[in-house]
């Protein structure tokens, strides 16, 4: 079987930048990547590439070299659809917010249109590629969708999880670790293989079947949040011990065994993935009663929370215990840094819990706009739009952020924050002058001598 034109269906996080470097990367095959949000697909298109609708290290050259070559982002999903030998789902799957389930389980309908779709307009075989987080035994779902609602054509359903991470994306879509495909159909597995060896070796291209595919997806991001939360326990031990957890997680990291990678203290895991993905290997384990497994992993979302709020709770108490009427300056609203991306982010809740005490918090993020950090904020329901709006300012200039404040936290660890001038924030603020640092990324010793009051997570 020999591939020469994908569609991508979903412009997203995932979808745009995996297909673009798979457009990068096979400049004879011919890549469609179509959404029904008519303005990402015109931001996509735009002349500016620094207007792309996602924001990540490397992506606006890649989308400069195969834009207009062999790359094409379009609103025509059918003739998209029509046109394809292989068609990858890149839809979100957030977690339902109603129903059933409601909390836990992922929210298919997305991916259940799009089976629809391709099924009412396939005149001809597909392969088609689930490249969306979704929850085991989804493929089982879209096959019985799409082979009884189609026109009998045949559909190949494979299961091509992706582990790129936001910030790093090119580079770990250019370089990854594994691909992962899962399926039933030897030539359809092979024909997608072939997409891939034109940059990755052949070994680093895993095959297996379809549910392993889907489950191993839930479990990579499941234990990748299991070391944060771990090491965020830790942290909290260490604060009250004496012990500090950088040291800890350098001394525990070097043992082959654990690794030394993602063992960093933080205010929290966020991320669109992270949660989801974890409550989803929850509701699939209750589902089949296997309730030690569920709680054992529920746990993770529960350090987790705690994180924030401990957090949070810092802050407050530090403050004398009252934060009413006190300015707050949030440095980063991102869930991490070298990324526009705010989903599930530590600081949406962090800010939650500051503004029910009544604080006022100012907000810098250099990729994240004022519009976001609000969606966010009235997406919880916590409190109306105008009181957010009334407790929450959002600006684009970090010593602006800083003056008159009582406290500074960091909730993201852009890189910028490290190289500020510290003494003309110092000057500027009320003192005692705080310094909450829920990364860890700023120098205590050289904070303290301009006199800051510095706390640091884990420490
Ligand atoms: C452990 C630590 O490895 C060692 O660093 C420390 O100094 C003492 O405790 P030990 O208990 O001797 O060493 O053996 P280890 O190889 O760690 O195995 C511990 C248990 O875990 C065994 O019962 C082993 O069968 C089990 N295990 C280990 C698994 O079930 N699966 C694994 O993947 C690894
Ligand atoms: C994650 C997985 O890494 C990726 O493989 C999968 O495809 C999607 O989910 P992503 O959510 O984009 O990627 O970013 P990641 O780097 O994993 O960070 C997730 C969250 O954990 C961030 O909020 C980050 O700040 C936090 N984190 C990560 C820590 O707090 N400490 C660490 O040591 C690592
Ligand atoms: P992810 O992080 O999984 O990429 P995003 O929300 O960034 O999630 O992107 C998913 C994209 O999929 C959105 O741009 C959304 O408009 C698009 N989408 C959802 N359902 C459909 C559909 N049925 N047809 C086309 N595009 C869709």
């Amino acid at each position: 079987m020999i591939i020469s034109k994908i569609t991508c269906i979903g412009a997203g996080y995932v979808g745009g930048p995996t297909m673009s470097v798979v457009a990068q990367q096979n400049p004879d095959i011919q890549i469609t990547i179509v959404d029904v949000n008519a303005a990402r697909i015109a931001a996509w298109n735009g002349e500016d590439l620094d207007q792309l609708p996602i924001y990540e290290p490397g992506l606006k050259e890649v989308v400069a070299e195969a834009r207009g070559r062999n790359l094409f982002f379009s609103t025509d999903v059918d003739k998209a659809i029509d046109e394809a030998d292989m068609i990858f789902i890149s839809v979100n799957t957030p977690t339902k917010t109603y129903g059933k389930g409601k909390g836990q389980a992922a929210d298919l309908k997305f991916i259940e249109l799009c089976a629809r779709q391709i099924a009412s307009v396939a005149k001809t075989d597909k392969i088609v590629v689930e490249k969306s987080t979704l929850p085991v035994r989804t493929a089982e779902a879209l096959k019985s969708i799409l082979d009884n609602t189609g026109n009998g054509v045949n559909f190949h359903i494979l299961s091509n999880p992706e582990f790129l991470a936001e910030g790093t994306a090119i580079q770990d879509l250019q370089n990854p670790d594994r691909v992962l495909i899962g399926g039933e159909n030897p030539e359809a597995i092979e024909a997608l293989v072939k997409v891939y060896e034109a940059w990755i070796p052949r070994e680093r291209i895993i095959t297996t079947n379809l549910w392993s595919s889907e489950l191993s997806k839930l479990v990579a991001n499941a234990f990748l949040a299991q070391r944060v939360s771990s090491i965020n326990s830790i942290s909290e031990l260490c604060e009250v011990t004496g012990a500090d957890v950088n040291e800890v997680a350098h001394a525990i990291g070097m043992d082959s065994r654990i690794g030394s990678k993602f063992l960093k203290a933080s205010v929290g895991f966020g991320g669109s993935c992270f949660q989801k993905d974890i409550l989803n290997l929850v509701y699939i384990a209750r589902s089949y009663n296997l309730h030690a497994v569920a709680d054992y992993w529920e746990q993770v979302i529960l350090m987790n929370d705690h994180q924030k709020q401990r957090f949070a709770e810092k802050i407050i108490q530090t403050l004398y215990n009252t934060v009413n009427g006190k300015q707050i300056t949030f440095l980063g609203w991102a869930f991490k840094k070298d990324t526009n991306d705010t989903r599930e982010s530590a600081a949406i809740y962090v800010a939650d819990y500051l503004l029910n005490e009544e604080a006022s918090i100012v907000v810098y993020d250099p990729k994240v706009s004022a519009e976001q950090v609000y969606k966010d904020l009235d997406s919880l329901g916590t409190r109306s739009p105008e009181d957010n709006r009334r407790l929450v300012t959002v600006v684009n200039n970090p010593y602006a952020a800083c003056r008159e404040t009582h406290a500074i936290a960091v909730l993201t660890e852009w890189d910028e924050f490290k190289g500020y001038d510290w003494q003309k924030i110092k000057e500027d603020m009320k003192r005692p002058s705080f310094v909450f640092d829920g990364r860890k990324i700023l120098d205590r010793q050289s904070l303290e001598a301009l006199g800051f009051k510095y706390y640091a997570i884990g420490e």
